[in-house]
């Protein structure tokens, strides 16, 4: 045999599927696609998580079309975080192009224009499904962490949510937690005091300079009602098709807080709804984070452990992770370790530290022997990537430098006016759009302070009225437990998905 038909069954038997699969495009050799070499991924696979990585303007984002347009055609339902706007364009077919029908013969099968079903959502002002959940579903472990708050200040987070549960106050959006905040010292210490201990007034004020940090960066449009319920995000066309949810975060860039905030309360809601899926042949959603340094980039080291247990867990639920970013070192050697598929694009070698990046790059992959790994890292064309993926039986499969297919759909985006047809279209938008204003913490505790003040100045005109001297009734104060072990050790209160999780991973 030659070296080419050698390579050609070394491909065949190395990406054998018996289950479903998604077909990437075809292997190549020395630089030139081998036709029906195709490089599959199982199905059964998907939920081990994902790499799209490679140099701007090499076809990172397109691979995230290429994957989720095919996942939905198998009935597999996607969430794609779309940073930059340009996913919409899967909602209408690919117009078709000479240079995609020649990329296709290379690999061996026809090209076919596809559109597919999109639903458009939203965390800020954007058009769309209005994406929200409230504090008290946020929980206090994850708030904290978001807001980066020391141990103490953690401990009166507890304190503040367990108040409410206690009082039966709804913690719904910001205003009502820093209402709680502000009463904790305030009108309400002398209760506060009574049954959870002393809190600091300075801790109370750099919790709430905190949380107003991050108002400032949009999050009371996030926190609120109605809450987004994550099983919207599973659902199937008539057609079988899985529904392709787009969150336009178009706006977020510079909001790297309210992208991880959301991130994480997103991973944890899903983690805590879906069921077990023991072993699946298909998983159940994928979700897509392009330019996924944002949410690595300004996370504490706290919110990094968070990120990976929640990775390293909700693989069990069916649900797969991919990221998309330039540069594989943008994302933690932790979270990178947990990756089953990576899809390299072209690296550029520019500087000292891009040969660095590429040189470990390269030795992270399966050693071929028909590629110099580090070399093809830079000979990468646009549209062609370096697969390793991972078998059924969880095996890596051998290295492939892939010319890939090309999206179905259009690889534009959507007129306004298209746009706005699907937004027209959408069966979540009467359901989530419309504003309620229930009555929470901040109205009912700003009613009990107007009562107390009121019911005050009754007693002190009483007082004077019959001015005794009695002593002051003896309160019991003396041996009071500290706040924060109070509530931390009251095994009822692990509150929020994140409680949840810790105590998963014990
Ligand atoms: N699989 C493909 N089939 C056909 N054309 C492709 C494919 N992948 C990429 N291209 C071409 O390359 C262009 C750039 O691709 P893409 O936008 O995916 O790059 P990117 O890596 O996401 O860039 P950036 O870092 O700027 O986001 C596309 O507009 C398209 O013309
Ligand atoms: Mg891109």
């Amino acid at each position: 045999m030659g070296r080419k038909e050698d390579f050609f069954a070394h491909i065949e038997e190395g990406y054998k599927t018996k289950g479903d699969f998604i077909a990437m495009g075809a292997a190549m050799l020395d630089g030139e696609a081998v036709t029906n070499a195709l490089v599959k991924i199982p199905l059964k696979t998907l939920n081990r998580h994902g790499l799209i990585a490679g140099a701007t303007g090499t076809g990172k984002t397109k691979t995230l079309q290429v994957l989720a347009e095919n996942l939905s055609d198998k009935g597999i339902p996607v969430l794609l975080m779309d940073l930059k706007g340009d996913l919409s364009g899967l909602a209408q077919p690919s117009p078709g192009h000479p240079k995609i029908d020649e990329r296709h013969q290379k690999i061996g099968f026809p090209f076919t224009a596809k559109k597919f079903p999109v639903e458009i959502l939203s965390l800020s002002e954007q058009d769309g499904v209005k994406l929200r959940a409230t504090v008290s579903e946020f929980g206090p472990v994850l708030l904290s962490r978001i807001l980066d708050l020391s141990d103490t200040q953690e401990g009166i987070v507890a304190v503040i949510f367990k108040y409410c549960d206690d009082h039966k106050l709804p913690l719904l959006d910001l205003k009502d937690f820093k209402k709680v905040l502000q009463y904790a010292t305030g009108e309400g210490k002398k209760e506060f005091e009574e049954s959870y201990g002393r809190i600091a007034t300075s801790s109370t004020g750099a919790i709430l300079r905190k949380v107003i940090e991050l108002e400032q960066q949009g999050a009371d449009l996030f926190f609120g009602e109605k809450s987004f319920d994550v099983n919207d995000l599973t659902r199937i066309d008539e057609e079988g098709r899985g529904m392709i949810s787009i969150i336009r975060l178009t706006d977020i860039q510079d909001r790297p807080k309210l992208f991880s905030t959301f991130m994480l309360s997103l991973l944890a809601e899903v983690y805590a709804t879906f069921p077990e899926q023991g072993d699946s042949d298909r998983p159940e959603l994928i979700l897509f984070i392009d330019e996924a340094h944002l949410i690595f980039k300004e996370a504490s080291k706290a919110l990094l452990d968070q990120i990976e247990s929640i990775v390293k867990l909700i693989r069990s639920k069916g649900i797969g992770l991919y990221f998309v970013t330039q540069n594989p070192t943008d994302v933690p050697d932790a979270v990178l370790a947990q990756l089953g598929l990576k899809v390299q694009h072209a690296l550029r070698a520019f500087t000292a530290k891009d040969r660095k990046a590429i040189k470990l790059t390269a030795e992270n992959y399966p050693i071929s022997e028909y590629y110099d790994t580090k070399e093809v890292l830079t000979s990468l064309g646009i549209g062609e990537a370096l697969i390793s993926a991972l078998d059924e039986k969880g095996r890596p499969t051998p290295l492939a430098a892939t010319l890939l297919r090309a999206p179905m759909s259009r690889m534009d985006v959507l007129t306004a006016k298209e746009l706005e047809e699907v937004i027209d279209n959408s069966r979540l938008i009467p359901k989530y759009n419309e504003t309620i204003d229930r009555e929470s913490a901040y109205e009912i505790l700003n009613e009990k302070i107007e009562k107390a003040e009121a019911k005050a100045k009754k007693d002190e005109e009483e007082e004077k009225a019959t001015s005794r001297t009695t002593s002051s009734r003896s309160r019991r104060s003396s041996s009071r437990q500290n706040p924060v072990v109070k509530v931390l050790t009251s095994a009822t209160f692990i509150r929020g998905v994140l409680g949840i999780l810790r105590k998963a991973m014990k």
